[in-house]
């Protein structure tokens, strides 16, 4: 008799989202109040208390929060703005947003994350800010671009959108420059569905981003139709609609009572990873640092193609075939077609940030996992590494 064995697939990501945040989001829609109201303005109490910054303003997306943070920094379209080259395009999509140049850095072998000595090259009289990526939630080496900021007196706009919660010499990324973005997208280590978050000590800049996250009207601009708003508004700019909607801010209010713990089960996961693949000789596991905690938002595993008879889209594929989803963070921006025809970005350009890309591949990781997903996984990627071990 044959017995069949059960394959588990195992998706590439599910969010740890759950009756509370159904409920959460139910009452606001009985309540009648569905935009940007009260749970919106206590989200972004207890996010920044969460983070310890003095500002949190919630956004309708990461994208948004960085918009908003290169708006505040008075960006021009003379301007060069330096963008790691291994990240998602919403990075270098808005400095083109503010009619400015994304000049790309290549990155770190071991982090991926920005260069900053390759940074420090493409500095030009034009160069005004500077995006550091905390990419996979590890945190960029935050005193080497803060030296070089303050050389260059550039503004420091950190995309955070992996990295929450993680923290840089003890102290919690969101904190550590002028402003920080986070993404609360679906695939993010909090969702709200889409929606992000700005955060600054500057109360300038603080003031800035809540007339320009919705519409460019003064203050308070969103109780305009409540009881105790008034009809009157007067538009100061041409601002940007880029607010979040209460039923966004009541699921993140669970999330973010529940981050620690989810943050957890992602480390959880990481430490089985490694346990299991720093012994598998294909196989690099992602580079810790002892002075920054990740937030664990991705698994980056890196294979040592010369040790393997496939390559890496081979091993996607290999892995799809036992069932297991896998991604890839991320294609770097020059290789895009509209990197080159705009700035003129060519392969060949960014020699690290390319031979990583082609040995890289995301694992799942997410707090839902079960403990024979896990296995899974752990059981799919050590026998295509051992099949196919030179
Ligand atoms: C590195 C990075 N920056 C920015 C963003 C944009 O965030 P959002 O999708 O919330 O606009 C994302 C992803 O989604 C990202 O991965």
């Amino acid at each position: 008799m044959t017995r069949k064995v059960e394959t588990v697939t195992v998706p590439f990501h599910v969010a740890a989202v759950g009756e509370e945040e159904a409920q959460a989001a139910a009452e606001v829609i009985r309540s009648g109040w569905l935009t940007m109201g009260l749970r919106t303005l206590e989200f972004e109490r207890q996010f920044a208390a969460y983070v310890g910054a003095r500002h949190a303003i919630a956004v309708a997306s990461g994208t948004a929060a960085l918009h908003l943070a290169l708006e505040a920094a008075d960006i021009k379209a003379s301007d060069e703005v330096l963008v790691p080259v291994t990240t998602f395009t919403a990075t270098g999509e808005v400095v083109c947003y503010m009619g400015a140049k994304p000049v790309l850095v290549d990155v770190q072998p071991g982090s991926m994350n920005l260069d900053c000595k390759d940074a420090a090259r493409r500095i030009t009289r034009r160069t005004r800010a500077i995006i550091p990526v905390h990419l996979a939630g590890v945190p960029c080496d935050m005193e080497e671009i803060h030296a070089l900021a303050s050389e260059y007196n550039l503004h420091v706009v950190e995309d955070a959108a992996h990295a929450l919660p993680a923290s840089y010499r003890g102290q919690r990324v969101g904190t550590l420059s002028e402003t920080t973005a986070f993404s609360f997208y679906a695939t993010k280590t909090l969702t709200t569905g889409e929606g992000g978050m700005l955060t600054t000590d500057d109360d300038k800049i603080a003031e800035r981003v809540r007339i320009m996250r919705l519409h460019g009207i003064g203050r308070d601009a969103w109780k305009r139709y409540s009881n105790d708003g008034s009809w009157f508004y007067q538009v100061l700019a041409a601002g940007f609609k880029y607010n979040m909607t209460d039923i966004e801010a009541a699921i993140g209010l669970v999330q973010l009572g529940k981050c620690d713990e989810l943050a957890a089960a992602r480390q959880r996961i990481a430490s089985r990873y490694f346990t299991t693949f720093s012994a598998v000789p294909a196989l690099e596991v992602p580079a810790s640092y002892s002075d920054r905690q990740s937030s664990w938002h991705l698994y980056v595993l890196r294979l040592h193609l010369e040790k393997l008879s496939i390559n890496r889209d081979r091993f996607i594929s290999e892995l799809k075939d036992r069932g297991i989803s896998t991604s890839v963070h991320f294609i770097p921006l020059h290789l895009h077609p509209f990197y080159q025809t705009a700035f003129g970005y060519r392969e060949g350009e960014f020699p690290q940030a390319e031979a990583q890309y082609v040995r890289a591949l995301s694992l799942p990781i997410y707090p839902t996992m079960t403990d024979v997903e896990i296995e899974a996984v752990i059981a799919a990627v050590s026998n295509v590494a051992r099949t196919f071990l030179k």
